[in-house]
C-alpha cells in the first residue's frame, strides 16, 4: 500500500499574468485518500486539468507510477489509471445505468463499434459492470436512467462510470456538488465500496464530510499549498482557519 503512484512536481500554471498554480508539489500512494480544499478560486480544478491533461502546464511535470506523463493526452493518462469526475454532472440522461457502465467498459476495452466479438466478452462485460454497481451499492439504480434519478444518485452513476475505466488514481471533483446535504453519506458510504489500493483525491467543500473522508488533507489558497496534515492537523492549523474555515464561522 505504499507505492508512489501520483506526484507533481514544481507544477505551475498561468493564464496571462495570473499565476493560479504556484510550484504544487503533491503525492499520492495507493490506497490513500486525500481531500483538497481550499477558497473558491484557489486553483483546484485547475489542479486536476493539469494532472489529467486537460491544461497543459507552464512549468513543472506529473508522473504516474514512475512514468512522466506531461506529454500524454487525456485519453492515454486514462488508459494508464487517471481517471477523474467533473464538478458537474454529464451523464446521458435517458440510457439505463447499467448500459452506460457497460458501453464504458467496452471503450476501455476498445470494442465499441466491433461487430464481432469473442464469445463470452459480453457476458464477462456484464459481470464487471454488475460488480462495479454492486461494490457503490447501486444495485437498486441500474435499471433506472439518470432522468428518473434524484439526490446523490447521478453522482454515484458519475463514480461507477470512472470505475469502469479501471482506474489507480480517482480525482473527484466536488462529488457532493448539488447534492442535499441529508444524502451525502450515501454517497461517502459508496465510495467505502471501491478497493482497498484505490487512490483517490477528493475536492470537497462540505468541511465534515470531507474531513471524515480522508486520511491526509491538502489546503490550497491563491494557487499554492498552503498546508498539508492529517485532518486533526488541518482543523487546527492557524493559517488554514484564517484563510478559509474562518469563512464559515
Ligand atoms: N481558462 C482559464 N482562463 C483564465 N483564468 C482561468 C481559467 N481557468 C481558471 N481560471 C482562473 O484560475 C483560478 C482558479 O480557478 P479554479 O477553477 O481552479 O478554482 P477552484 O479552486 O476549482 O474554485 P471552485 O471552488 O470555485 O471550484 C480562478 O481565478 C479562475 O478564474
Ligand atoms: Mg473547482
Amino acid at each position: 500500500m505504499s507505492a508512489l503512484l501520483l506526484e507533481t512536481r514544481q507544477l505551475r500554471k498561468s493564464f496571462g499574468g495570473l499565476q493560479v498554480t504556484r510550484d504544487i508539489n503533491l503525492h499520492l500512494q495507493a490506497g490513500e485518500k486525500v481531500g483538497l480544499i481550499g477558497p473558491n478560486g484557489a486553483g483546484k480544478t485547475t489542479l486536476i486539468n493539469l494532472i489529467t491533461g486537460v491544461l497543459t502546464p507552464s512549468a513543472g511535470s506529473v508522473c504516474l507510477a514512475g512514468e512522466d506523463v506531461s506529454a500524454l493526452s487525456q485519453a492515454q493518462r486514462v488508459k494508464r489509471g487517471l481517471v477523474r469526475t467533473f464538478q458537474i454532472t454529464q451523464l446521458a440522461p435517458t440510457l439505463p445505468v447499467r448500459l452506460q457502465v457497460e458501453m464504458a467498459i467496452h471503450e476501455r476495452e476498445g470494442s465499441i463499434g466491433r461487430l464481432w466479438r469473442p464469445l463470452g466478452s459480453y457476458s464477462a462485460v456484464q459481470g464487471e459492470a454488475q460488480s462495479i454497481l454492486q461494490s457503490l451499492r447501486m444495485d437498486a439504480l441500474a435499471a433506472r436512467a439518470p432522468v428518473e434519478l434524484a439526490d446523490g444518485e447521478p453522482r454515484l452513476v458519475e463514480i461507477a462510470l470512472a470505475m469502469a475505466l479501471r482506474p489507480r488514481v480517482l480525482l473527484l471533483d466536488e462529488p457532493m456538488a448539488g447534492v442535499p446535504s441529508g444524502e451525502r453519506q450515501v454517497v461517502l458510504q459508496a465510495l467505502d465500496g471501491l478497493p482497498a489500493d484505490l487512490a483517490i483525491l477528493m475536492i470537497e467543500h462540505d468541511m465534515d464530510l470531507v474531513f471524515n473522508f480522508a486520511d491526509r488533507m491538502m489546503v490550497l489558497a491563491e494557487g499554492a499549498v498552503l498546508a498539508e496534515g492529517s485532518p486533526a492537523e488541518i482543523r487546527r492549523h492557524p493559517a488554514v482557519r484564517a484563510a478559509y474555515l474562518g469563512e464559515e464561522g
